[in-house]
């Protein structure tokens, strides 16, 4: 990041077809990164795009039986529907059809030439359309596209060569000297066995279709389609004509690609930009595929999801989530219906939803919703607020470093770190005892002032959820306002008055079901995990008691290390643990006192129902279940899994 700017670009798509989630994936990402550093107080520009020439959308057109400018139009709008629909605020779409643009590709192609590294030879070999891509013979897959499998076509013609191979050296040495220019570092290696393997000057050129732009001195050449888009990058920043614009942008930041066209973009472009004398672009990251059913998805296999389908149905901020949280950026990761309702219950509804709705509904009974002046404080209270307050730099930290996945998990540690602050502080009990209503206040408005916190930490990635939740907060201020430094902890203003709403992110398929909204009271006793009771099997449904695989998915089983075990004074049959979920730890009570010792217990891995509400079983908080089973005469054994598997496993 230079001078605290910073340029991000996704890939330009083709406009081959409408877009799937997985394109929506790298352009979400993007969003939110550019977001995030807009809202730490830098200058951003944020560029997508769509890259429209070369003979694969030539053919489209032609089937179709309309000019290409006309097909690509129509889809183009498509793409810019699908970015608004999705919260997508690029600064910046570049068109390889805008005229900006045609002069930048032609501008950086005279410049090779004349430099002499680009010249005139005939070319023979082959081209796989879909992927606009040459091969040489030895590199195919039994005949096929080594990169898509599909068939190749035999290409024999006159063309302009780009001579890559003289700049190998010089791109390793850079590779080398610069460790964040290819990430992660995985495909690094990857591109370097690439480059070291040999490289075969470049064909730049085709004559045996029309859809492109020009070679600037032959008109009967179009230049290559990834030398035109490549350079969409440039056009963004003022290239050629806006010196000033392309020294205050150039070079980017970020360059967020998908792994297949890590190639195009760690081999091809730096050598174009070490051909025109620019910088190269600080880091090029390749992202994994998004899959369905392990197989990469994508229009010609037929297993694409639509993300518009998905916004119909669940909204646009689970569908982003999901995708940031639940795909370890840097690695492929499976798209499925049921893990982004899974998701979007666990974390949106039950730990982000809830903590909003009880907060408030708390606030409103014992404050008519109105935030109290925080007055005695605990050591507890002292330690909670500084964590809360230091999330916000943790969270650009990680951001700085492309650290998605840790980021997000850090924002949501705190939201359930708040969750447990309320259940240990238990406002409910406080609200009783007429001397504790300093604690009181201090405990709600630090949970309220949370909430605040969390409100701008989601907001880069869950627009429209930041604002709901700022809407209820009350808060007079406008959120777009605010900077990083206002994650700092103790900036909500007493007497700020909420306007508790409906649930932000109710549970997707409870619709029969009351969500939680209210307060909640101290929890009754209830039995130890072991003596649970059954629910008794609603009656007359036409499943007959069956319940759906959603319903099942609404437990969230995971595996837990026991870390210490010990007897609960004056219960017989209770043994108090402390276990280690992956997330967090928890005190789990459970009845099973009569049947393991608490010596047996540590380090064993059992299961967890993680998502139970807490209680209190003879005054000591329980925070989770155990899984055993029991025959009739009373023989309990814990469900275990083996050492091999670790804390906060999912088990499904
Ligand atoms: N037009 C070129 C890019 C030129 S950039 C100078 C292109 N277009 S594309 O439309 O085929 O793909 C654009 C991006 O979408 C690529 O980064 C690609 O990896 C990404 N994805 C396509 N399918 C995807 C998944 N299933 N999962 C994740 N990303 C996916 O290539």
């Amino acid at each position: 990041m230079s001078n605290e700017r910073f340029y991000i670009s996704t890939p330009i798509y083709y406009p081959s077809d409408r877009l799937h989630i997985g394109h929506a994936y790298t352009t979400v990402v993007a969003d939110s990164l550019a977001r995030w550093h807009k809202f730490a107080g830098r200058e951003v520009l944020f560029v997508t795009g769509s890259d429209e020439h070369g003979q694969k959308i030539e053919r489209i057109a032609k089937a179709k039986g309309v000019q290409p400018q006309e097909y690509v139009d129509a889809i183009v709008s498509t793409f810019k529907q699908l970015w608004k629909r999705l919260n997508v605020d690029y600064d910046d779409f570049v068109r390889t059809t805008e005229p900006r643009h045609h002069k930048a590709v032609q501008t950086v192609f005279q410049k090779i030439y004349e430099k002499g590294d680009i010249y005139k030879s005939k070319y023979k070999g082959w081209y796989c359309t879909p992927c606009e891509t040459f091969w040489v013979e030895n590199k195919l897959h039994e005949g096929n596209c080594p990169d898509c499998g599909r068939p190749v076509e035999l290409v024999e013609e006159e063309s302009y060569f780009f001579k890559i191979s003289k700049y190998a050296n010089r791109l390793l040495k850079h590779i080398e000297e610069n460790p964040g220019f290819i990430r992660p570092e995985a495909r690094k290696n990857e591109m370097v066995n690439f480059i070291k393997s040999g490289l075969e000057d470049l064909c730049v050129s085709r004559t045996t279709f029309d859809w492109g732009i020009p070679v600037p001195t032959n008109e009967d050449h179009v230049i290559y389609v990834w030398f035109d888009a490549l350079t969409n990058y440039l056009t963004a920043a003022g290239y050629p004509d806006d010196q000033g614009r392309l020294a205050k942008w150039w070079p980017a930041d970020v360059h967020l690609v998908g792994k297949e066209i890590m190639r195009f973009h760690t081999i091809i472009w730096p050598i174009i930009l070490m051909a025109l004398d620019l910088p190269l672009p600080k880091t090029v990251f390749g992202h994994g595929w998004l899959l369905f059913d392990n197989d990469k998805m994508s229009k010609s296999k037929g297993n694409v999801v639509d993300p518009n389908l998905l916004i119909d149905e669940f909204g646009v901020d689970p569908i982003r989530y999901f995708l940031m949280r639940e795909i370890s950026f840097g690695q492929d990761g499976n798209f499925s219906r049921r893990a982004l309702i899974e998701r979007t219950n666990a974390d949106l509804a039950n730990d982000l939803g809830n903590l909003l709705n009880r907060t408030l509904a708390m606030l409103n009974k014992y404050f008519d919703g109105v935030v109290p002046e925080p007055q005695d404080k605990t050591e507890l209270d002292l330690e909670y607020a500084k964590a809360a307050g230091e999330v916000g730099t943790a969270v650009d930290d990680y951001l700085k470093n492309l650290q998605l996945n840790e980021a997000l998990a850090k924002i949501w540690q705190l939201v359930g770190r708040a969750n447990k602050y309320l259940d240990q502080r238990a406002p409910w009990a406080l609200a009783k005892d007429e001397s504790a209503q300093g604690q009181l206040a201090t405990v709600m408005y630090n949970v309220v002032e949370t909430l605040r916190i969390v409100a701008l930490l989601v907001k880069s990635f869950l627009p429209d959820t930041g604002a709901k939740i700022w809407a209820q907060l009350g808060i007079a201020e406008s959120l777009a306002e605010q900077v990083l430094a206002d994650t700092a902890f103790g900036k909500l203003k007493p007497g700020t008055v909420t306007q508790k709403g409906d649930p932000i992110f109710p549970r997707i398929e409870e619709k029969d079901e009351e969500p939680e909204v209210e307060a909640k009271e101290e929890p009754k006793e209830v039995k130890p995990a072991a003596e649970e009771k059954k629910p008794e099997p609603k009656q007359a449904e036409p499943t007959e008691g069956l319940i759906s695989i959603d319903d099942f998915l609404k437990c969230e089983l995971v595996v837990g290390e026991v870390l210490a075990a010990e007897p609960v004074k004056g219960a017989d049959r209770l043994l108090k643990l402390q276990v280690d979920v992956g997330s967090d730890k928890r005190q789990i009570v459970a009845g099973i006192a009569l049947h393991y010792k608490p010596e047996e217990l540590v380090g064993r891995r059992i299961i967890v129902v993680k998502n139970l509400k807490p209680a209190k079983l003879r005054g000591e908080l329980s925070q989770g279940m155990l899984l055993a089973a029991s025959t009739p005469d009373g023989k309990l054994e814990l469900v275990s899994v083996s050492d091999n598997m670790p804390a906060g496993s999912r088990v499904k």
